[in-house]
């Protein structure tokens, strides 16, 4: 009995490591191999423009498990005037995903850029600005109730000092902003999962510092808030972490009962990029946060912040750096594309 169980044991390292040889099938989408895991989602942002586009299209459904509006839900599209309304973009990103399978990332309820001058230039008292602020939230995540999985509720609030950031919000309604807003998206939708979104907190320091006090403080006040973002916009791929120091940042979230997700990552290079170093330092950054994310059981996933350079918004934000995309501009997958393929493809062989 012992020996056949031993037997058996064996036979089950040897079949492992025999199929942890295998090459990654060369068809398997990411998607494909992220669901053979255990829930854990691979993402881009898209914009209702590029479903019309049938590569774009085809490439976005087959490839990613889940899908985040890159504009079309923030205040300035969706809430253009106090009381009229844009919902039809962020309509056709539900729309396309439920078609296909995929979850949703809403994206983003408080923030301090892209929202319409009627905000921003109106003056409205404490508690008018909370009105204002729960009308948006209760609207937004209440329309999509129980069809947008995860809300990236307050974006961007630390500086980069680790001060809260001088936004309308701070500014109009004190700290209380981060508070009420997710509890105005929880009694929109108890069963949507909500985040905190930041970017430059993959690597501890002052803002990840003031973010785990953000979030201690509101869990100790009971407030339903359920998980860290990370945006990882990786501008210069030599400064982002190892997988173990990010993974172990997103565990000390974890330990204090967070869920993470890696919510808009991309690796921008700076032009002109060298052809050979360039493509393989990128996948060197894409790779590290792929695994830091499947190194922790609390990392919901990974999104990738526009699928392919021709979409990118980073030639525009940062002029001198782009091509950070996983597909190319002719919608080529990249090295990054492949390191991403097979570290689910491995990680799937290992357990
Ligand atoms: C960016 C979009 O990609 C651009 O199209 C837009 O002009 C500006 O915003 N952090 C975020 C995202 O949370 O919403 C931003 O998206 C990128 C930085």
């Amino acid at each position: 009995m012992r020996r056949s169980v031993r037997v058996g044991g064996l036979a089950v390292l040897v079949a492992v490591l025999v199929a942890a040889c295998r090459p990654v099938p060369p068809d398997a989408t990411l998607r494909s191999l992220a669901d053979l895991r255990d829930g854990r989602l691979i993402g881009t942002s898209v914009e209702p423009a590029q479903f019309g586009r049938s590569a774009d299209a085809t490439l976005i459904a087959s490839q990613f498990s889940s899908v985040t509006p890159e504009n079309v839900m923030k205040w300035e599209v969706v809430h253009p005037g106090p009381s009229t309304w844009n919902h039809a973009p962020g309509d056709a990103v539900v729309a396309f995903a439920e078609e296909h399978g995929q979850r949703v990332r809403g994206h983003t309820l408080v923030w301090h850029r892209q929202n319409p001058a009627w905000l921003t230039g109106g003056s409205y008292s404490r508690d008018e600005l909370i009105a204002v602020l729960e009308d948006h939230i209760s609207t937004l995540v209440g329309r999509y109730e129980g069809r947008v999985a995860q809300w990236d509720v307050v974006n961007e609030a630390i500086a980069d000092d680790g001060t809260l950031r001088d936004t309308i919000w701070l500014r109009g309604i004190g700290p209380d902003y981060i508070r009420l807003a997710f509890e105005f998206a929880h009694a929109a939708d108890p069963d949507a999962e909500l985040f905190i979104n930041d970017y430059l907190i993959e690597r501890g320091g002052a803002k990840a510092a003031t973010l785990l006090w953000i979030v201690a403080s509101l869990r100790a006040q009971g407030v339903p808030i359920h998980g860290v973002g990370y945006q990882v916009h990786a501008l210069v791929p030599s400064l982002m972490p190892t997988p173990e120091q990010f993974a172990d940042e997103m565990r000390r979230f974890a330990s204090r009962g967070m869920l993470v997700e890696i919510t808009e990552m991309d690796v921008a290079l700076q032009l002109p990029s060298d052809p050979t170093t360039g493509p393989q330092q990128q996948a060197d950054a894409y790779g590290s946060a792929v695994m830091a994310c499947l190194a922790v059981r609390e990392c919901t996933g990974v999104t990738t912040w526009n699928y392919s350079d021709a979409e990118s918004w980073i030639p525009g934000e940062f002029p001198g750096f782009g091509e950070a995309s996983i597909y190319d501009a002719e919608l080529r997958p990249k090295p990054a594309y492949e390191r991403i393929r097979q570290l689910l493809w491995w990680n799937l062989r290992a357990r």
